[in-house]
């Protein structure tokens, strides 16, 4: 029996994941990456942090900085990730990420780095502030990975070209020494790995958007959820069929079917007869529905900030525990002296 026991520990895999605390967490964040986070701890040794490293990558206000942090880390538990059983915690708790940043830089290649699509991107965003951290982000997450040997990283599909980073790194340093790290392979949702702006669905709907009728924010109330929706883009045919000329209505089919967890296909056979007008009322009670318990259980770990704080403290001394055993292999392997 025991022997079953490890034999199964044995096969779970290892999931890390991460969201930074930029912002305001949207139904891009949840339908791309979160929405799937909670059930994953069922089947697999899961872990996820909120990035508050990377954060400062873009200028942000200390009090910004705190608050988007500690709603995060509220919001993980509130999707459905269990401190008890899973392992959440904040990225900058564990200094370990930002040593084996360090040493991982020396084992990624600037051509690499700066052919990054999010730091190019950034930059345009930003051209008074192309710092050398936005540049060394995807290595920071690297290591952010790499340090739980995780097997999986479920994320959106912008951030599928890090985690391709991810296995270069990963694979010289096994190369250059040997096996040290596993190579994680990134993972996406079918639907809901990019959802758009309903206001611009050319666009990623961001966090950083503003507060604009685009963007869907996973604590918006109802109400507001619904008016978003009623505004959201649409195009002049009225056939609810995704398209290639109808970016608007294929986000909104999207966003039904990964609410609801079926195929577009299937979206689309519900919406035959419907006009737009009521398809964009469905789709927004069904996003209502989807997070209103996210809502609600958000606002009562809010309610007490030394409880969360304590689970803070608990998440990271776990992942502490396997970080550390990373870096120190790392250490090693590098020829650092230990004593
Ligand atoms: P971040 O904070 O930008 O986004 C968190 C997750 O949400 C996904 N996402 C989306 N998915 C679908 N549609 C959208 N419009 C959308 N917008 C965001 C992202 O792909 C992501 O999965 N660098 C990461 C955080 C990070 C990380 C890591 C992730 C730090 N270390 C290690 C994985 C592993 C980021 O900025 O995600």
């Amino acid at each position: 029996m025991n022997e079953q026991i490890q034999q199964n520990a044995e096969k779970r895999k290892r999931v890390f994941s991460a969201i930074k605390p930029t912002g305001n967490p949207t139904l891009g964040n949840y339908l791309g990456a979160m929405k799937y986070w909670g059930d994953m701890g069922k089947t697999c040794d899961a872990l996820f942090a909120v990035a508050d490293l990377h954060a400062i990558t873009v200028a942000i206000e200390p009090k910004e900085l705190r608050e988007n942090s500690k709603r995060l880390f509220a919001l993980l538990i509130a999707v459905g990730i269990d401190p008890e059983r899973d392992t959440v915690f904040m990225q900058s708790h564990v200094t370990a990420h930002a040593e084996l940043s360090w040493l991982l830089n020396n084992y990624t290649m600037f051509g690499e780095a700066s052919r990054m699509t999010q730091f190019k991107d950034k930059s345009k965003k930003a051209p008074d502030n192309i710092n050398v951290g936005l540049f060394d982000y995807p290595v920071l997450m690297a290591a952010d990975i790499l340090l739980y040997q995780a097997d999986i990283v479920p994320v959106g599909e912008d951030q599928l070209q890090h985690v391709e980073l991810c296995r270069t790194i990963a694979n010289r340093f096994n190369n250059r020494y040997s096996p040290t790290f596993t190579v994680p392979v990134g993972k996406i949702p079918t639907y809901g790995a990019r959802i758009h702006s309903l206001s611009d669905p050319t666009a990623k709907m961001g966090k950083s958007e503003g507060e604009g009728d685009g963007t869907i924010f996973i604590l918006d109330t109802p109400d507001v959820i619904m008016r978003k929706f009623k505004r959201a883009v649409t195009d002049c045919d009225t056939k609810v069929k995704a398209g290639k000329d109808k970016a608007g209505i294929t986000n909104l089919l999207t966003i039904y079917a990964a609410v609801n967890d079926i195929t577009i296909e299937k979206a689309e056979s519900e919406f035959e007869s419907s006009s737009y007008a009521e398809f964009k009322t469905r789709v927004g009670e069904a996003t209502v529905e989807a997070l209103r318990p996210v809502r609600e259980k958000y606002e009562k770990l809010r309610s007490d900030d030394n409880a969360l704080c304590e689970l803070m403290k608990a998440g990271a001394s776990k992942a502490a525990y396997i970080a550390r055993k990373t870096l120190e292999k790392v250490y090693k392997k590098i020829g650092f002296v230990r004593v």
